[in-house]
């Protein structure tokens, strides 16, 4: 059985405050609600990891995650944070290659390699993202952009360390718009990325693979979504920032 996991995209939001307020809130709710055979990760940003570890404890079935990290082991990169440093922070999963920093930040497949290089070498647990523009979705050919994206920064990894790796498929047109892919949709590709997958790993590694859905995921539409063999759990930007929504989406399965 695959993991199901839901996991909270914060983005760049939240003070110390507010960040610690929904973390607290995000735990009772999974221990009082005895959410059972769901994992939830948290991924605040950098300067929350500390206190949100804190907050966490040790509540088993919800972990610490970054959004990025540097494709570099350490040295002089102003501003940048290393996958050994998340490690020793309490991180187990990080995000790479988001589609905001790959659009904003000019991220690419390459170096999408290295930062998966630099976290599984560090024990960390990559959810590496991958998922089609607008106009590639208008034209038909997600399918090919999507396992083009896959292939160019995974393949090169042993079926070892892609053993790892969390997959989510995140369409940016439905990032932040409200404007979800229907379970149709995501289940579709998600079993296009499985079987891509495959052809390389093995069918045996596909289908240990968990593949998460992201874009405008939210309650309502979670259990639709969660439905689809192929959808092991969800990757959640605005509902993660709201403690009810988030642990529902947990629910969901
Ligand atoms: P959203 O973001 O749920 O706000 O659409 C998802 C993501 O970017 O990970």
């Amino acid at each position: 059985m695959r993991k199901k996991i839901v996991a909270g995209n914060w983005k760049m939001n939240l003070n110390q405050e507010e960040g610690h307020k929904l973390t607290s809130e995000i735990v009772h709710m999974f221990e009082d609600e005895n959410l059972k055979d769901v994992i939830l990760v948290l991924n605040p940003p950098f300067v929350h990891l500390q206190g949100v570890k804190k907050l966490i404890g040790e509540t088993k079935g919800i972990f610490l995650g970054a959004q990025n990290c540097s494709d570099k082991a350490s040295g002089a990169f102003t501003g940048e944070i290393s996958a050994s440093m998340l490690a020793s922070f309490g991180s187990t999963y990080v995000i790479i290659g988001h589609s905001e920093r790959r659009e904003y930040f000019k991220e690419t497949n390459a170096l999408l390699t290295a930062k998966t290089k630099q976290a599984l070498e560090n024990g960390l647990i990559p959810i590496f993202c991958c998922g089609e523009p607008l106009e590639i979705r208008e034209a038909g050919t997600q399918d090919a952009y999507v396992t083009a994206q896959l292939s160019e920064s995974l393949f090169g990894l042993s079926p070892e360390e892609f053993g790892k790796i969390v997959i989510a498929y995140e369409p940016i047109w439905a990032i932040g718009t409200g404007k979800t892919a229907s379970s149709d949709q995501a289940q579709d590709m998600h079993a296009a990325i499985r079987k891509h997958l495959g052809s390389h790993f093995g069918e045996e590694l596909a289908q240990q693979t968990p593949i998460l859905y992201g874009g405008s995921c939210n309650p309502g539409n979670a259990p639709d979504i969660f439905s689809k063999n192929d959808v092991d759990g969800g990757l959640i930007g605005g509902a993660s920032l709201k403690s009810r929504d988030f642990v529902d989406i947990a629910k969901s399965f």
